[in-house]
């Protein structure tokens, strides 16, 4: 049993990762600021409302109780406000992990899971993406993901401070029984727009380019379950617990679906049909960004085993019908 700092637990991710640690018998506690996240998803292990920019309640916090462990997701994570508003985003990721990284190594805390981002790699120019892909983010959310783990490096070699830097393809689905699931304001991913437009809100939905260099034209990302992620935090974890070296790691699945596939596969399992609107490409978005996932596997032994398209929006469906119907 290990005692698991969460920042960032009650947001979307965080909170499947708190509940699949205590299902595995570990003790979470989450700290968040609920800038974006909510207070129902803390629902496994303690809760502390704070935030990561405050230095001095990192260091009671990291005084009083005593962690094996943190799982770093506490972020800001909208590409386009990163680009009105950059100053929040190097505050909010930089700084806040900054901080974070140093109560941890003034407490002799030396293991550290950290939520990266496939936005790291900007747009690379072969596929799929592995983990030696230059990193050259293209915005300044993808930038301060970038910085934190140059930054994790660092604190390595001068701190012994040891990370699993997992670099996040597109997260999607929901906990199977329907306690938790994605709530965004506002919601920019494509599964709980489509699910939006399935219950007739947000009517017709918009694609962005139809003239991508993918097999239907529309854009590739690579979705993988939000359980099949909490798995792999659960993991890179134990990898760290268990004396293994730092690494960087891809989580996805290897397989690509369009957005238009994605679509059929929201018709197909909500029984809805989705009207929709072709619009322009928009500025940024590449065609294809898919991951090479073998690392991930080949290190921890971890493989995706909920990210069938279906069944990611069979979860999501269930959840999204609950929350917002
Ligand atoms: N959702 C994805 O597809 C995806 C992909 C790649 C990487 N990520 C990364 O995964 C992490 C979690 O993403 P998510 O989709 O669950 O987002 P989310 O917004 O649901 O969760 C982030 C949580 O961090 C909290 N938070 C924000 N600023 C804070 C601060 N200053 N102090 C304390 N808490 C703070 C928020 O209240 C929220 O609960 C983020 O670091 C994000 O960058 C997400």
């Amino acid at each position: 049993m290990a005692k698991i700092l969460v920042t960032g637990g009650a947001g979307y991710i965080g909170s499947h990762i708190a509940k699949a640690l205590y299902a595995a018998g570990h003790e979470p506690v989450v700290l968040d600021n609920l800038s974006r996240g909510h207070r129902d998803f803390v629902r496994w292990g303690a809760f502390i409302q704070g935030d990561v920019r405050d230095t001095q309640l990192l260091g009671s916090i990291f005084e009083t109780q005593s962690f094996d462990g943190v799982i770093h997701l506490a972020a800001l994570a909208y590409v386009s406000e990163s680009v009105a508003d950059p100053d929040l985003y190097y505050e909010v990721n930089v700084c806040g992990t900054r901080n974070l990284l140093a109560a941890m190594v003034q407490a002799k805390v030396s293991n550290l899971v950290f939520s990266s981002s496939c936005a790291v790699y900007g747009e690379p120019d072969r596929l799929p993406i592995v983990e030696e892909t230059p990193c050259n983010p293209i915005n300044p959310y993808g930038f301060t993901k970038w910085a934190c783990e140059r930054m994790m490096m660092d604190f390595q070699t001068a701190y012994g401070l040891r990370s699993a830097r997992l670099r996040y393809f597109n997260a999607a689905g929901a906990d199977p029984a329907g306690q938790i699931g994605e709530d965004h304001d506002p919601e920019t991913h494509l599964i709980p727009l489509l699910l939006a437009v399935a219950q007739g809100k947000k009517t017709p939905f918009s694609i962005y380019g139809r003239d991508y260099p993918t097999r239907d034209g529309t854009a590739e990302r690579d979705y993988i379950h939000v359980e099949d992620l909490a798995a792999a935090h659960l993991a890179a974890l134990s990898h760290l617990l268990d004396g293994g070296a730092s690494l960087a790691l891809n989580l996805g699945t290897g397989q690509g679906a369009t957005v238009w596939e994605v679509l059929q596969a929201v018709e197909r399992v909500t029984g809805h049909s989705i009207p929709y609107a072709i619009q322009p490409r928009r500025k940024g978005d590449p065609a294809q960004l898919v991951a090479d996932a073998a690392k991930a596997y080949a290190e921890l032994g971890w493989n995706p085993k909920h990210s069938d398209l279906d069944h990611i929006v069979a979860d999501a469906w269930r959840w999204h019908q609950k929350r917002f119907g």
